[in-house]
């Protein structure tokens, strides 16, 4: 379905005739799906009468050396994935659809974003954040679905939707993984074996995270140690490798042993393994 007026005529008739409660949820993604979207379809489907998913390459959300025009895209396959996933609409609106015009209205969340892929991708929180209202308003869904894979995109829309008080539940589903432990992702396409090969270092170091927190580590000594491994690969190019109190990310003190946080902490890294960005993340103590 492309149009957002047919989109809301399918919801409605939906609405109309489905018995008492039964919920609207709703999977926003940019396709090339795979079984991180898949999870989340699921989960949708698991627990809401109609699952609506979108699949839209949103242009407001890419820099202007990003791979806008490179992103994947597979439509029939995406069809094929939401259909065995659960997803009873596909919502796929062409650019034109969802911005006949120069937008004049932006949603920008601050704080929450300044760090992390806020830092090194200027702008792409905001593309994001007007996207997601846009679609939550076109949808109105009862429920909304994110990965904990972008921890910190799961962090922006709780705040926006609290701060806007829109009217949905954010779900945060766990980040799924190929069976090496690589995080899926569309961008993993891109990968030559090679640099799927190194990139294999992200999860596997990651996951002695808990270990080394158990030992004593405090945050300057994670990232130190993260990095020293991280950077043993001779094809990874480190962009950022952080530790934060989740969901407010903000520093926490670098020398105390964050066994001794009972907070949640993120500890998030984006790291080049040739023209691919890769990011993945370990939430500790979750709320
Ligand atoms: P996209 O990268 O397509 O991801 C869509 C959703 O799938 C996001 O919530 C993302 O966190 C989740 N996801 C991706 N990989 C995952 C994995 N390995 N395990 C679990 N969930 C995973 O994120 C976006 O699109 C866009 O920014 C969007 C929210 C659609 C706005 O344009």
């Amino acid at each position: 379905m492309r149009s957002i007026a047919e989109l809301r005529k399918e919801i409605a008739a939906y609405r109309r005739r489905s018995p008492e409660g039964q919920a609207v949820g709703f999977v926003p993604t940019m396709g090339y799906l795979h079984e991180g979207h898949a999870s989340l379809l699921r989960r949708s489907s698991a627990e809401n009468g109609l699952t609506v998913l979108s699949v839209f390459v949103n242009p407001l959300q890419f820099g202007p050396n990003e791979d806008l025009d490179k992103y994947p895209r597979d439509e029939a396959r995406d069809l094929a994935v939401a259909s065995a996933s659960g997803a009873d609409i596909v919502f796929m609106p062409e650019v034109r659809e969802m911005y006949p015009e120069r937008m004049l209205t932006a949603v920008s969340v601050s704080g929450v974003t300044e760090r992390l892929c806020g830092a090194s991708r200027p702008g792409h929180f905001d593309g994001v954040a007007t996207v997601v209202t846009k679609l939550l308003n076109i949808v109105q869904p009862d429920r909304a679905y994110f990965g904990q894979k972008d921890a910190q995109q799961v962090a922006v829309i709780e705040r926006m939707v609290k701060d806007l008080n829109i009217p949905v539940d954010v779900i945060a589903c766990p980040t799924q993984r190929e069976k090496d432990g690589l995080a899926l992702s569309s961008r993993n396409f891109y990968l030559n074996a090679d640099e799927r090969r190194q990139a294999l270092i992200l999860s596997r170091s990651l996951a002695q995270v808990p270990l080394l927190i158990r030992e004593g580590a405090c945050a300057e000594r994670l990232i130190h140690w993260l990095s020293s491994e991280i950077a043993a690969q001779p094809l990874a190019d480190i962009d950022y490798i952080d530790v934060f109190s989740y969901p407010d990310l903000q520093p926490l003190a670098a020398d105390e042993p964050l066994r001794s946080t009972s907070a949640p902490v993120l500890v998030a890294l984006a790291v080049r393994f040739g023209k691919t960005r890769l990011i993945d993340n370990m939430l500790l103590n979750p709320a």
